[in-house]
Parts: structure tokens; C-alpha cells; sequence
């Protein structure tokens, strides 16, 4: 710069403003996102990699960075601009001046740009390495622990442990990624923030259609046979009496569109079966219809209890039953404390032969804790002072059945309740069944009337036979024998005929 010579000698040209460290850095930062993208973009392409997480990387994380970029450039150049403008005299000083007939300028070039191919390639794969753990369960479950700790801890015992959270509920390809980017953004920030609701909402409205997920597994074709299955109960009494229920189920069979029956008939393409739910969390139903498409059947019924006007019935979109309706729990069941001790008590991690455990550990589960050590002291001392003071003998003589017993209780409630995020069974309810929560009782009872005046079937026998218990000898001793219905155990008298299940059992101690 020469001090002596006048303003008007420096005159800078356009260009000159684009002279300066912010747009060179928006330049290279641009260019290096449009290089990371093509590279990510052309795995996908052309080597078929399909995930979830390309997209979150290509389309989420990437290109704020490019706008950055890109905005960096003219920033860079009108500050520029306005500080030449304030001392005019000033020259410009130009960073790069690239000549490629000079060998020293052409072969550092080249270099750079070699060295930048290897920085990416490596970058690229590492990316890739990145994307796979996300796509895990160890990533969803794990990561946001916390958040996800309920979900994750029973579904590593659920039948489908070894399946990633990804293939029911994110779902591969940029279509699909392109759906729940939002959502999975505001996810991130809710995490952050510590601003998300506690207990996480069900249903999930947008969850994958069954079609995309259930059925790629469970061939939709395929018939389902009645399926025999005993669950084991235990009375409240002093012996913890078994009073297991052996049942027929009746799932389905014969073929789609041709006589089949059962369960499954509500997934027959055949039979469409749609309902509008009274509310959000689908619980009360407020309208069924039946169709038959092979004989054009139709079928509506009406709740006769949840008054509805049509005009505001009739606004909320109709669902199409599908796999989720009835299988809500597929890989998160939040056992009740009666469901838990009573599985417990059969494998026997839990003494059958302590008197009144069942009542005792049901009572200690169902208490709400604030958090898990609160939940851990009250367990420890509920059952404590209940033996101690019931029966002092067995503290005295073997205290270790006690010390035991609590340790089960505890782990119970570490696999089925997470106080911090008020998760506990009452929160998530199994639609599969009619015992704690009305499940097929929703649609399935007297008060859901159709247009002609008929009910809808709540003949035990429709859904299930009752089986007499199975005599001890094995497998080979087992009998089939149809039991006349179903006795409900202990003394309640015929009370329970009129009552639906769920409106006294409620998962836990309210029965005593
Ligand atoms: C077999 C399919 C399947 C797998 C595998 C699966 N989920 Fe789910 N998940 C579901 C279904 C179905 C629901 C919806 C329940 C509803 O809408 O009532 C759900 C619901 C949830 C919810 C909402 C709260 C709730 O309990 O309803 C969370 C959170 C969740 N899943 C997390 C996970 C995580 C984390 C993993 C992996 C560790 C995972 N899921 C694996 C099927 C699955
Ligand atoms: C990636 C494949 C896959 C997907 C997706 C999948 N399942 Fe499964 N499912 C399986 C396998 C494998 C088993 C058998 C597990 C076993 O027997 O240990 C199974 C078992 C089951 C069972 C029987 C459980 C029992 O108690 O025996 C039900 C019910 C079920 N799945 C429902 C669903 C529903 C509903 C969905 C969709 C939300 C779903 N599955 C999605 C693979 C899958
Ligand atoms: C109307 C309710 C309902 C619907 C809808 C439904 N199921 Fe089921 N499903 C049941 C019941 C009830 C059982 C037997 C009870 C049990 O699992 O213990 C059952 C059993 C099963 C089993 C276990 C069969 C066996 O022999 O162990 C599988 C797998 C299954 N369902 C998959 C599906 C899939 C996939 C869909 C969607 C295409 C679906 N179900 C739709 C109610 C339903
Ligand atoms: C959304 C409402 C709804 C729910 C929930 C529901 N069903 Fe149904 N179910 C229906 C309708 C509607 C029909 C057909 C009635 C008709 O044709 O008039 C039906 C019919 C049946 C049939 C008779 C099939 C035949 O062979 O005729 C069985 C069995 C059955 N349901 C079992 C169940 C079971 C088990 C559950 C719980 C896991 C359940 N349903 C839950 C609406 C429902
Ligand atoms: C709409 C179909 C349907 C009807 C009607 C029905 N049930 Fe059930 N019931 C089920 C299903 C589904 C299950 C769960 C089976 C399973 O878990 O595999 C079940 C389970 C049971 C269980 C075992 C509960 C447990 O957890 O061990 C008993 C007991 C039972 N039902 C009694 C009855 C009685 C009594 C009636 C008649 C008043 C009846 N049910 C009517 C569908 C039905
Ligand atoms: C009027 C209230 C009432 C109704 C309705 C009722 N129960 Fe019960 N049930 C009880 C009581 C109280 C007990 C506790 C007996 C005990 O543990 O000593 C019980 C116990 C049971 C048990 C054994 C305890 C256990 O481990 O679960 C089973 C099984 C059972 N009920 C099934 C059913 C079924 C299935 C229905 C619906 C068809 C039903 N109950 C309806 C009050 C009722």
C-alpha cells in the first residue's frame, strides 16, 4: 500500500470482494459436502446399501452444512465490501494465486487434491461404519437410554430380541426416511431438552404399516392352527394355590378367502374389518363394520354407552384392523405384578412355599415408587416386616428364603416397571386377551349393537375352549379333553359372570 498516493488510485473490481478467509472457507466447505453427498449418494445407488441412517446423514445432517456453505460466500463478500468502503486505500490481498504453468503450483495442487480423494474415501467409509451402529438396537435402545430403557429392557426377552427396533419402526430407503425426518429431529431436540412426554405415548400413530413390517416375517397366507396354551395362576391364599388355565385357542385355519375362521379372520383380505375409535389412545371403540367381500355382507354396530353424534363420529378417519390392533405388544409386554409373580412362581425363581407370597409380592409391586432405590427399599421392607411379624419362625431359622424372596421381588420390578419414566403396566395395555384390560372386549361385548339389533359375540367359545388341566406324565400323557366351561377359581361366586374380566382385574392388588 502507498500512503502517499490518493483514494481514488486503488479501484477494486467485483471479484475483489470475494477475496477474503470467510469465502474461501464457505468455497471449501460447500464443495467438500457436494463430494461427502455424491460419494454417500453413489454407495447407495449403485452398491444397493439401503439405510435408514444414509438419509439421516444425506438429507438431514449434510445439507445445513452446504446452506452454510453457500451463505459464507456472499457474507464473506459484503463484509468485504463494506470494510473497503470504510478505508477506501486498502488493497486486496489475494490469498491463492494458483498458476498451473508454474510446476511447484501444479504438483502442490495436485496433492492436495489427491490427498483430499484418500481423506474422503476414508471418511466415507467410516461414515458407513457409523450408520450400522445407528441402524442397531444397541443404538436406539442404548444411546437415549434413559428415554428408551423400558422399551429396550423387555424387548431383549420378547420373541423378537434378535430383530432391530429399525425393522419395525424406522424402515429403509429415502421415501421412507424422508416421512420421519421431522419427527426424528424433534425427537433429537426433545431429547436434548429433556422436553418429551413420560410415559411415551401408544399407540404410535405413525408406525409402519403391518404390511411393511409384521408380514415380511409372518407370511399373511400362512393359517395359524388353534394353539394350546396353559398359563400358570396362583391364588392369594396361605398355600399360593395353582389354579392354571389350560386353553384352545382358536387362531385361525383353513384357507384366505375360503372358510377360514377364527381369530385371523379379521386379517382375511376378504373380510374387512374397520372401526373409529372413541379417542386417541384407541382404547374405547365407538363404531365396527364388518365386510364380506365375497357375499357383500355388511356388518355395522355401535357402542351403545359412548355417546357420539354421527357428525363428529363420522369426521375421524375409519382404521382398517391390522396386525397391531390385536398384537399391540409384540416386543414391549409390561407385565402386571399378578402376571409376573405368577410367571415366577411357576419357573420357581420365586418360593412357592412361602406363605401368602403371592399376595405379599403382588401387594409390594403394585405400590407406585418415585424411583427404582425408593421402589428397592419399600420392596425389601414390605415384604420384610410382613414375615418378620407374620411368621417370626422362618426369619429365625432360615432367614435366606426371605433375603431371597426380596431379591426376586426387586428383580420383577427392574424388569417391568421404570418408575423415571412412569412406566408400569397400566400405561401400555396388551390388547390380546380380555383379563386386565378389555382387549377383544373392546369391540367383542353386548354393548357394541349393530343396525339390526344383534350383539356382538362374546361366547367364550368362539374365541377359545377350555381345557381340562393336563395330568402330570408328560408330553405323552397329554389329554385334549374339553373342559364344560370355564370355573373361576377361589370364592367369588357367580359375580364374575356378569362383570367383564377387566373391571376387577386390573394387574395388581385391588382383587384382595
Ligand atoms: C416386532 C416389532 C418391534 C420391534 C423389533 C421393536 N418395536 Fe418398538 N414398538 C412396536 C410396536 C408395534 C409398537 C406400538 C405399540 C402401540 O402403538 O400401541 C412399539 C412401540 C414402541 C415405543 C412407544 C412406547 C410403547 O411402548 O408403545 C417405543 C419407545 C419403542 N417401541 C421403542 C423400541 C426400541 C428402542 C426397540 C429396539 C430395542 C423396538 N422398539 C423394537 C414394535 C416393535
Ligand atoms: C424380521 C422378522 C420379523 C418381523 C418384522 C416381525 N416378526 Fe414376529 N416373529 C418373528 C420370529 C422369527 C418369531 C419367532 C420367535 C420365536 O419363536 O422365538 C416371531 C414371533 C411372533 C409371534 C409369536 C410370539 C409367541 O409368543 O410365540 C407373534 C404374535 C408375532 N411374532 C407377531 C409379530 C407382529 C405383530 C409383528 C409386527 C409388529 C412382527 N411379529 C414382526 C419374526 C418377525
Ligand atoms: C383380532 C386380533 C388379531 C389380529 C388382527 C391378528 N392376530 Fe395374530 N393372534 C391373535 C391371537 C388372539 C393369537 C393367539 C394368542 C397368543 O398369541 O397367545 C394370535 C397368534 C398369532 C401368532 C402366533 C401363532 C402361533 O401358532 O404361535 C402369530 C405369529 C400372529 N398371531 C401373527 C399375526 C400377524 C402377522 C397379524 C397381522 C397380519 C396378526 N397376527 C393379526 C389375534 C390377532
Ligand atoms: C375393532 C373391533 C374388534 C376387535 C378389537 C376384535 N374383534 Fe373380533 N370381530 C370383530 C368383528 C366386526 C367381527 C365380525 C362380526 C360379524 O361378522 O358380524 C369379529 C369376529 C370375530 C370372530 C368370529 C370369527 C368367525 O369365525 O366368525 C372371532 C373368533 C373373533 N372376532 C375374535 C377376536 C379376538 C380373539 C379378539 C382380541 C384379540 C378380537 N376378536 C378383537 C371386531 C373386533
Ligand atoms: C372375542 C374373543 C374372546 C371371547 C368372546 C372370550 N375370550 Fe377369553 N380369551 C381370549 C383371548 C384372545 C385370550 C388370550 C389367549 C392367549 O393369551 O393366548 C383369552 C384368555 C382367556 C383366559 C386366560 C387368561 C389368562 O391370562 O390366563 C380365560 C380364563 C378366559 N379367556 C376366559 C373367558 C371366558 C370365561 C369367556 C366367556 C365369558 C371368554 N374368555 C370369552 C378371547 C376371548
Ligand atoms: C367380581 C369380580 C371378578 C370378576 C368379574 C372376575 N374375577 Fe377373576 N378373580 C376375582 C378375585 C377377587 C380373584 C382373587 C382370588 C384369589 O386370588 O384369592 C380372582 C382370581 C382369578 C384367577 C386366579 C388368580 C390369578 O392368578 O389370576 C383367575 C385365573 C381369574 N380370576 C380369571 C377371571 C376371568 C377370566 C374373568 C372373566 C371371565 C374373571 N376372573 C372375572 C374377581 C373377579
Amino acid at each position: 500500500m502507498n500512503e502517499g498516493q490518493p483514494e481514488a488510485a486503488v479501484r477494486h473490481k467485483f471479484a475483489d470482494y470475494f477475496y477474503n478467509p470467510v469465502t474461501l472457507a464457505g468455497m471449501i466447505l460447500s464443495v467438500l459436502v457436494l463430494v461427502v453427498e455424491a460419494v454417500l449418494w453413489a454407495t447407495e445407488m449403485f452398491l444397493g446399501v439401503e439405510s435408514p441412517y444414509f438419509g439421516l446423514v444425506l438429507y438431514l445432517i449434510l445439507p445445513p452444512f452446504f446452506g452454510l456453505g453457500i451463505l459464507l460466500i456472499p457474507a464473506g463478500a459484503w463484509w468485504t465490501r463494506r470494510r473497503l468502503r470504510r478505508s477506501p486505500g486498502t488493497a486486496v490481498t489475494k490469498h491463492i494465486h494458483i498458476d498451473f504453468a508454474n510446476p511447484v503450483h501444479r504438483n502442490t495442487a495436485f496433492a492436495f487434491i489427491l490427498g483430499g480423494m484418500v481423506i474422503l474415501v476414508m471418511s466415507a467409509a467410516g461414515i458407513y461404519q457409523t450408520y450400522h451402529f445407528t441402524e442397531s438396537s444397541t443404538f436406539c435402545g442404548e444411546v437415549c437410554h434413559k428415554v428408551m430403557e423400558p422399551q429396550f429392557t423387555v424387548y431383549k426377552t420378547s420373541p423378537h430380541a434378535s430383530i432391530n427396533c429399525a425393522s419395525c419402526h424406522i424402515g429403509a430407503g429415502a421415501s421412507y426416511f424422508a416421512k420421519s425426518k421431522i419427527t426424528g429431529s424433534y425427537q433429537i431436540y426433545a431429547v436434548l431438552t429433556d422436553n418429551y412426554p413420560k410415559p411415551i405415548p401408544a399407540p404410535i400413530k405413525n408406525l409402519r404399516p403391518a404390511q411393511e413390517t409384521c408380514e415380511q416375517c409372518h407370511w399373511p397366507q400362512h393359517f395359524y392352527s388353534p394353539k394350546e396354551r396353559t398359563s400358570p395362576h396362583f391364588l392369594s391364599d396361605e398355600k399360593n394355590t395353582p389354579v392354571p388355565v389350560r386353553l384352545m385357542v382358536n387362531v385361525g385355519g383353513g384357507r384366505v378367502g375360503k372358510g377360514q375362521t377364527g381369530i385371523h379372520l379379521h386379517m382375511n383380505i376378504n373380510h374387512v374389518i374397520e372401526y373409529i375409535p372413541y379417542d386417541d389412545t384407541r382404547e374405547a371403540i365407538a363404531w365396527v363394520r364388518a365386510t364380506d367381500r365375497i357375499t357383500g355382507e355388511i356388518s355395522e354396530y355401535r357402542s351403545k354407552s359412548l355417546t357420539i353424534s354421527d357428525s363428529e363420529l363420522f369426521a375421524r378417519p375409519a382404521r382398517r384392523v391390522d396386525c397391531i390392533d390385536c398384537h399391540n405388544r409384540p416386543s414391549h409386554k409390561f407385565l402386571s405384578p399378578q402376571k409376573i409373580v405368577n410367571e415366577a412362581l411357576e419357573a420357581g425363581t420365586l418360593d412357592r412355599t412361602l406363605p401368602y407370597i403371592k399376595r405379599e409380592a403382588v401387594r409390594a409391586l403394585d405400590k407406585s415408587y418415585a424411583s427404582r432405590s425408593e421402589a428397592m427399599a419399600g420392596i425389601a421392607a414390605a415384604l420384610h416386616d410382613f414375615y418378620s411379624e407374620q411368621y417370626p419362625a422362618i426369619e429365625q431359622t432360615n432367614p435366606r428364603r426371605i433375603t431371597d424372596a426380596i431379591l426376586a421381588v426387586q428383580d420383577m420390578h427392574n424388569k417391568s416397571q421404570f418408575p423415571e419414566m412412569r412406566v408400569r403396566w397400566k400405561a401400555y395395555p396388551d390388547h390380546i386377551g380380555h383379563l386386565e384390560s378389555p382387549g377383544c372386549f373392546r369391540c367383542h361385548t353386548d354393548d357394541m349393537v349393530s343396525t339390526k339389533g344383534k350383539t356382538m359375540t362374546r361366547d367364550c367359545k368362539t374365541c377359545h375352549t377350555f381345557l381340562k388341566p393336563e395330568t402330570s406324565g408328560g408330553w405323552q400323557a397329554r389329554s385334549y379333553i374339553e373342559a364344560p366351561g370355564f370355573e373361576h377359581p377361589g370364592d367369588v361366586g357367580d359375580m364374575w359372570k356378569e362383570t367383564a374380566c377387566h373391571e376387577c382385574h386390573q394387574g395388581g392388588a385391588e382383587l384382595y
